[in-house]
């Protein structure tokens, strides 16, 4: 990603000056959004009256810690791994609490306890993410070889799972990796396996939410979650699955897995607007013009880890239940031609989407804890256009991988 690390480096200039006082300023809290004045929340001030899953609880609880560890791994500075464990520390109290966890302690704990294990060898961080890759595992429904996303608070969702998921894989990647137990990879590949079944479709649009029947497995409906109506394409919900199943191709070296996260890639390059600013889904209605910043952020990072493997040989031979590379060259000169066109399409429409943001739709100045702006939960909420920390997270960390820069989190 040579001619693009110049455009970079500027934005990696701005963001340490802002991350340096928004870190400080923030320390002893959790955030997740901003509020009408610019200042974050705080998820974890228990003082506060949370829905169970909320509060501490929170889904996006561990992006704080991850941007810290993205900043440490920039900087080495070590006030940014403490501030990360500051999170990290309060975040286990979830432990005791259990009944407010869900599919997403992989989203909480790998950004932060798995990081800092993996960063530096910090072995209370190894417990921790080790408790909760476990917990994980405990959700997978082994005849629909799924993971359960959710529990049931206004409904029975006991045979649901989402795309969003596709990113909690990693925990169990890392949690195999470190540990030597297959089993938690083993269940890793069968959820990837069962979504690439029914959540992708032909054309590489994805469905948010797939309902099975939780004692026998079946499929028994689709349903549109976060985006404009079921049969749509959520732009977050692309992103989770494109860069969510190249984090599976990258821990498994299976080949369906990169074949997948080509076809969600080339629906998204073929809806991205000029503009590079990303609609909540790409087929809402021109009016309202509804925005995702954050989406935009997801699918830039995943078009950015495409770039890199697209050019990788597609032969693959499978070795027991891991696939690994033959490691022989089977490609004509025209196919890496190909390929190589095709990674530099993939890099030209990451940064299409970083420029957009960067230019305008990002704060780097200090109205406002929150850099990227614009951001929107679901189609159909009343609210729309505001600060999220994970489109932060994802923002940064794909400038780092156009720079070239830090370890991957996932
Ligand atoms: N459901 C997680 C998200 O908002 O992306």
């Amino acid at each position: 990603m040579k001619r693009y690390e110049e455009w970079a480096d500027t934005v990696i200039e701005k963001i340490r000056r802002k991350m340096k006082w928004v870190s400080e300023k923030n320390k002893d809290k959790i955030p997740y959004r901003t509020d009408e004045n610019g200042n974050y929340d705080d998820r974890s001030d228990l003082s506060k009256k949370w829905r169970i899953d909320d509060g501490l609880n929170w889904w996006t609880n561990g992006f704080w810690g991850g941007i810290c560890w993205l900043m440490y791994q920039d900087t080495g500075e070590q006030r940014y791994a403490e501030i990360a464990r500051v999170s990290e520390r309060k975040m286990e109290q979830c432990f005791q609490d259990f009944y407010g966890l869900h599919h997403d302690v992989g989203f909480m704990f790998a950004p932060t306890a798995a990081a800092d294990f993996v960063l530096t060898g910090n072995k209370e961080a190894r417990r921790i993410a080790m408790h909760a890759a476990t917990l994980l595992a405990g959700r997978f429904n082994p005849v629909g070889k799924f993971i359960r996303a959710w529990n049931d608070l206004e409904e029975d969702t006991r045979g649901w799972a989402i795309i969003d998921c596709m990113f909690n894989l990693s925990l169990l990647y890392w949690a195999s990796e470190e540990s030597r137990d297959p089993r938690f990879r083993q269940m890793a590949m069968m959820h990837a396996d069962t979504v690439m079944k029914h959540f992708v479709r032909p054309d590489g649009s994805v469905c948010h939410v797939v309902e099975f029947d939780p004692e026998t497995g079946e499929m028994l409906r689709s349903l549109g979650g976060q985006g404009y109506q079921e049969g749509s394409a959520w732009t977050r919900g692309q992103g989770w699955a494109l860069y969510g199943f190249m984090i599976s191709y990258l821990h498994t070296g299976k080949k369906e897995y990169l074949e997948t996260a080509k076809r969600v890639a080339d629906y998204c390059l073929a809806h991205i607007p000029e503009n590079g600013i990303i609609p909540v889904d790409f087929d809402q209605p021109m009016e309202p013009a509804y925005e995702d910043s954050c989406g935009a952020c997801v699918i830039a990072g995943g078009l950015l880890e495409l770039a890199k493997h697209v050019q990788e040989e597609e032969s693959y031979k499978p070795d027991g239940e891991n696939y690994k590379p033959d490691g022989e060259s089977h490609r004509t000169d025209a196919e890496r031609y190909v390929a190589d066109e095709k990674s530099e399409k993939y890099q030209e429409a990451a940064v299409r989407i970083l420029r957009a943001i960067a230019d305008n739709r990002a704060d780097f100045g200090e109205n406002c804890d929150a850099i990227v702006q614009n951001c929107s939960g679901a189609y159909h909420s009343p609210e729309h256009h505001f600060t999220m920390v994970y489109a932060d997270y994802f923002f940064i960390e794909a400038i780092y991988k156009l720079k070239g820069t830090g370890r991957l989190l996932w």
